[in-house]
């Protein structure tokens, strides 16, 4: 019997619906399993700092580094700045856990309706490795002269060859692994001309050493088009952090829902926690009425029990998420049904324990 502690970390609106849906469904496929998970929930988020003037506690990062994983809902709320949120708790988890893979399926489940116009399961099915440490989200710059008409602000792109390598090699791992074997390159070289030629250099590098992949290189511009107009020839995407967070959104939507896709902030040298989220955010607009779709928060649950290394657990979670899909009884709004979070969390444990 091997136990994992979790550090869960639910945040903030409809975090805190989805995360107690995805401990469940972790329950249930962990049951008689061999594999026992430990959950520990820590209360950080927008509430905690109207009471305390910071999204988690003194130390937060050293209490998080004793942890198997963490397991985060969403933050960001309109009490607080989203970008004080954000840079009070998710990217210093990011950065200071090493955790420089953000991998992010988009799959059109079937039985799902995506919103581009007769597209079935086969035409859509794509997994982006985004780089997660560096690049538009480095947090360099600063503003000045802040309140006058001269007011000025930079934000500058961190772009290393350690950093650009070790993302690209992981997404041609990836591809590798997959049967289409096709890698997609998120580039802007053409205008972004330090950043992403040296994005491109490095790229075409590494691909040396990945033979059996079929690479190619797109501006990110027109790969966003290309997923519309033509998904089923995406497969491996590989891009920054800026163009992989707006992709994936993109990714997502077309998959037929923003509530369904997962994500996990890997550390792959298991130096430090991976930390796994759903890639929505708080949905304020929704939150409170108990009707968030939690499959990206399961399927994210799904990602932290496989990367603890129990694929079987992996996959049986995600069969069971597909069978309540495909079944088309139970369905969130956001899917065109009437279902709410606890009853589609319900179908999905039950079909766990059915199987
Ligand atoms: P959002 O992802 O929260 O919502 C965008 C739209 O998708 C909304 O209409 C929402 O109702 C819908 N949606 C999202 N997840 C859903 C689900 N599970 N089921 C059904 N519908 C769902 O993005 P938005 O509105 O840009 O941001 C809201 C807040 O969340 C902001 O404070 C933002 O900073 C924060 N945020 C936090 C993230 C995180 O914690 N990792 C990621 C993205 C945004
Ligand atoms: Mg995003």
């Amino acid at each position: 019997m091997e136990t994992f502690r979790i550090a869960v970390i639910a945040g903030d609106g409809i975090g805190r619906e989805v995360i107690p849906a995805g401990m469940a469904a972790l329950e249930a496929v962990t049951q008689g399993s061999g594999t026992t998970l430990e959950f520990i929930e820590l209360p950080w988020g927008c509430d905690y700092y109207r009471t305390h003037g910071r999204m988690m506690e003194e130390g937060g990062l050293e209490i998080l580094a004793k942890f198997d994983a963490i397991y985060l809902g969403a933050i960001g709320a309109p009490t607080v700045p989203d970008h004080v949120a954000v840079w009070d708790l998710i990217l210093p988890i990011r950065q200071r856990f090493d955790q420089y893979v953000n991998l992010r399926p988009m799959r059109l489940l079937p039985g799902l309706a995506s919103p581009l116009a007769s597209r079935a399961p086969a035409d859509i099915d794509m997994v982006c490795v985004r780089e997660n440490s560096e690049g538009e989200y480095a947090g360099l710059g600063g503003r000045v002269h802040v309140g006058t008409p001269h007011e000025a602000a930079v934000q500058t792109g961190l772009f290393t060859r350690h950093g650009i390598e070790r993302i690209v090699r992981y997404a041609f791992r990836i591809a590798s692994a997959r049967p289409r074997r096709l890698l997609a390159s998120a580039t802007k070289s053409n205008a972004l001309q330090h950043s992403m030629v040296l994005w491109d250099e490095v790229a075409e590098r590494v691909k040396a050493e990945f033979p059996a992949v079929e690479y190619r290189k797109y501006h990110v511009d027109a790969l966003a088009a290309r997923m519309v107009t033509h998904p089923a020839t995406v497969d491996v995407i590989v891009a920054s952090n800026l163009f992989g967070d707006i992709l994936t959104d993109l990714g997502s939507a077309i998959s037929g829902s923003l509530g369904v896709a997962p994500g996990g902030n890997i550390n792959p040298e298991r130096t430090s926690p991976s930390m796994f989220e759903p890639i929505h955010g708080s949905a304020p607009d929704i939150a409170g009425k108990g009707i968030a779709n939690p499959i990206g928060a399961i399927w994210a649950g799904a990602l932290m029990i496989d990367h603890l290394g129990r694929r079987d657990l992996h996959d049986r979670l995600l069969s069971a998420i597909e069978r309540v899909v495909a079944a088309g009884r139970v369905r969130t709004p956001d899917l065109g049904g009437r279902a709410t979070t606890r009853e589609m969390s319900a179908a999905i444990a039950g079909e766990i324990g059915a199987a």
